[in-house]
């Protein structure tokens, strides 16, 4: 073996008592006097590496100690195994080379804004929990497409400029082509339809668009969505599917990511527990539970948890001031207002939540059949469960044109959402879809689309149809629930909001 051997820190074991060669940058450094202390990091995790006077140059010694946050490098020394050092190696380092220095950088170890952060996203990707997000999304993503290879499932690559409207008219994309008004897709579902005659079953995956007006913690204007869709098949056999395919990956996250969800903190207990089956409610069941003592009750433990949280967080607050007040080291003066800005902000979110409390009692209890379930009746009944939940059979007037209205109540469609547990709320959202022509030719006259926009798909119910469904999946909310973030903007490496497009 070559003396210097390149090697990726996430292989550090099979190299212990080796010398070896790390490229990546400086995450942090301290020095005691004689011993620096480097955390490197190389995209595949951090090393600790032990730089001790008089075993390198001094003047490289001394360039050391002084470099930069994010400076690159390359540094050479012989690996140990080390139980208490981050990623469980360590290095003993013999040699450096500096590749390029950096000072100044903007992103600290102390806490910072959120719009600070946005602003900052090209360079915000380099910390660890931006990084740890972008491993498990990445996981995601492969048990997306994993899960459907291996089931039979062929992919097919739905158009991004559509004619069409999928879901609704008022969070069109509207684009200029050519001198015609077109859109940018807000689902594949339609295309897919047409390409599920020929496979029977398929799925597209891509970047899904929506002009969402509102600023909500759940909502981008670019996600990606994957969705199946399957001939031959019916609400129960759509539900079987959808369980499967998120239990599959929950467990691949677990099984990849296991350090990754434990740096972010996820509930690594709660997500075992997702495993076939999930609750199923109708949309009938859930306007009773909504407009029960059942909920009044739920909501006022909640307030009273939150108003206990609350006290809490102000005691620690308190605590922290004073301390600051005292005469304090620069790093330790660091530290506590990293940790104040953390506490303001988990007393912002709970002063938020006490605030929202009697504002959701109130729309839950005065929720009327009929209505479409808001954001905070999902939570509710996401909270009461910690498993994922199946609604089904929404009111036909509440849901898009596509929607195979149920034979056996016609004020009804057959079709469901899930929400992920402990408040997470909806994550995938799928239907049988209308099968019968003339049915079909109502609806969307009922909506008032352009008939001929939609001649191609009536066709699918003219030559050979056949009951089919499908459904998507957002991509961001999935792994925003599997880790515990809170907002799913953090879930894609450049978000795109409404009132935010930096980079
Ligand atoms: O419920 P939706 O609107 O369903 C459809 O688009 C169907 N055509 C899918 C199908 O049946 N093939 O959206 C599906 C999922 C939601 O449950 C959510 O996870 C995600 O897409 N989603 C969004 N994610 C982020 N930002 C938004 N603005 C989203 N809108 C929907």
């Amino acid at each position: 073996m070559p003396k210097n051997t390149k090697v990726y820190i996430s292989e550090l074991e099979n190299s212990v008592e080796k010398q070896v060669t790390l490229s990546g940058w400086l995450y942090r450094g301290r020095s005691s006097g004689k011993v620096l202390f480097l955390v490197i990091r190389d995209g595949t995790g951090l090393c600790q590496c032990i730089v001790e006077k008089g075993k390198i140059a001094d003047e490289l010694f001394d360039q050391l100690k002084h470099l930069g946050q994010e400076s690159s490098l390359a540094i050479t020394g012989t690996v140990r195994a080390e139980e208490r050092s981050v990623g469980g190696f360590e290095l003993a380092v013999s040699d450096a080379q500096i590749i390029s220095p950096a000072t100044d950088y903007p992103i600290t170890p102390k806490s910072h804004g959120v719009d600070f952060l946005l602003k900052n996203r090209h360079l915000h990707l380099r910390s660890q929990r931006q990084w740890c997000i972008g491993k498990i999304r990445h996981t995601v993503i492969d048990a997306i497409r994993r899960f459907f290879n291996d089931n039979e499932f062929t992919l097919v690559d739905t158009p991004i400029i559509t004619a069409m409207v999928g879901e609704d008219e008022s969070s069109l994309f509207k684009i200029d082509y050519f001198g015609n008004p077109v859109n940018l897709t807000q689902t594949g579902q339609l295309h897919l339809e047409s390409a599920a005659m020929s496979y029977g079953k398929v799925y597209c995956f891509g970047p899904t668009f929506r002009a969402e007006k509102s600023k909500t913690r759940r909502h981008l204007t670019e996600f990606w969505m994957v969705e199946p869709e399957v001939a031959f098949i019916e609400l129960d056999g759509l539900l079987e599917l959808a369980e499967n395919f998120v239990s599959f990956i929950a467990a691949e996250t677990l099984a990849k990511n296991k350090t990754q969800l434990e740096t972010l903190g996820a509930d690594i207990a709660a997500l075992e527990k997702i495993k076939p089956p999930f609750n199923r409610l109708t949309y009938t069941e859930v306007v009773e539970i909504l407009t029960s003592q059942r909920t009044v009750d739920f909501l006022a433990e909640q307030l009273e948890a939150f108003q206990k949280q609350k006290g809490q967080l102000e005691t620690q607050i308190g605590d922290l001031e004073k301390q600051q007040a005292g005469q304090l080291k620069q790093w330790k003066k660091d530290k506590i207002a990293a940790e104040l800005m953390e506490l303001h902000t988990c007393l912002s979110e709970i002063n938020t939540k006490i605030q929202n409390n009697p504002k959701h009692a109130k729309l839950a209890a005065e929720f009327r059949w009929g209505k479409d379930l808001g954001g905070s009746d999902e939570t509710i009944i996401s909270q009461m469960h910690d498993k994922p939940v199946f609604i089904t059979h929404y009111p036909k007037a509440a849901k898009a044109f596509y929607m195979k209205t149920d034979r056996a109540n016609e004020k009804v469609v057959l079709n469901f959402d899930m929400l992920a547990p402990a408040g997470f709320g909806e994550i995938i959202g799928g239907s049988v879809r209308e099968d019968d022509h003339d049915q079909l030719v109502k609806k969307i006259n009922e909506k008032d689309l352009n008939a001929e926009n939609y001649s191609w798909y009536l066709d699918l119910r003219k030559y050979g149809s056949v009951p089919h469904g499908g459904f998507g999946l957002g991509v961001e909310r999935t792994v925003a629930w599997l880790t515990g973030e809170k907002h799913i903007r953090q879930c894609i490496a450049f978000p795109r909001m409404m009132d935010k497009i930096y980079i």
